[in-house]
């Protein structure tokens, strides 16, 4: 996460030079903070209850939680300057509560205490901002861009960065 000191340094420089910031997406992301280049299967025994690094998981909150409130708590002077203001957190169907309580999910073994529980929080932390501007006109939503080929899953998802950038886009206009 960036330093709290460069944060204010950018919403500074946003309000001189723009005035105002119409959209924020945080989409900045860890899956691990083990070795680059792991398979996610190996990335999902590691994150497993039982044996996950706790170092691991502080350190991917750190990143998908509270990143994301550091950002956005930066950001809300000037996305306060905008008419209709919109906050999209890129958060996964990974975290969902209800997906992962179905045992006919398949990818449910996936759900360790690592990077689910990370966009768990991260839904629950998009609510909480939603509730709290609700009376602004600052719009706060969650997507899931898919299971997209990148960096993030050593490059075993089956989307595009094409077809996942689409998601955000109905939330910003
Ligand atoms: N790929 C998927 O299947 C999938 C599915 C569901 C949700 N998502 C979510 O989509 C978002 C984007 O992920 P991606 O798949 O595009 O992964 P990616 O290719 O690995 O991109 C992640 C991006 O986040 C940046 N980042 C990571 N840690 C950061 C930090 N501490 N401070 C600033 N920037 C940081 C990275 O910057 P650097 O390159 O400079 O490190 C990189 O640009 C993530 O929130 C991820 O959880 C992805």
């Amino acid at each position: 996460m960036l330093p709290i000191s460069i944060l204010s340094t950018q919403q500074r420089r946003i309000r001189s030079e723009l005035g105002r910031l119409d959209v924020l997406i945080n989409n900045a992301g860890i899956s691990h903070a083990g070795e680059p280049g792991r398979k996610l299967e190996e990335v999902g025994k590691s994150g497993k209850p039982s044996v996950a690094s706790i170092e691991e998981v502080r350190t991917v909150f750190e990143t998908n939680v509270f990143g994301v409130i550091a950002v956005t708590q930066a950001m809300l002077p000037v996305l306060r300057k905008a008419p209709t203001a919109r906050i999209v957190n890129v958060s996964s169907g990974s975290g969902s509560l209800t997906l992962n309580a179905d045992p006919n999910n398949s990818h449910r073994e996936m759900f360790g205490v690592v990077y689910s529980p990370s966009k768990t929080a991260l839904n629950a932390i998009t609510l909480a901002f939603a509730i709290e501007l609700e009376s602004t006109g600052i719009k706060v939503n969650a997507v899931c861009p898919g299971f997209t080929a990148t960096d993030l899953n050593n490059f075993e998802g089956t989307g595009t960065v094409q077809q996942a950038a689409r998601h955000p886009v109905p939330c910003s206009s």
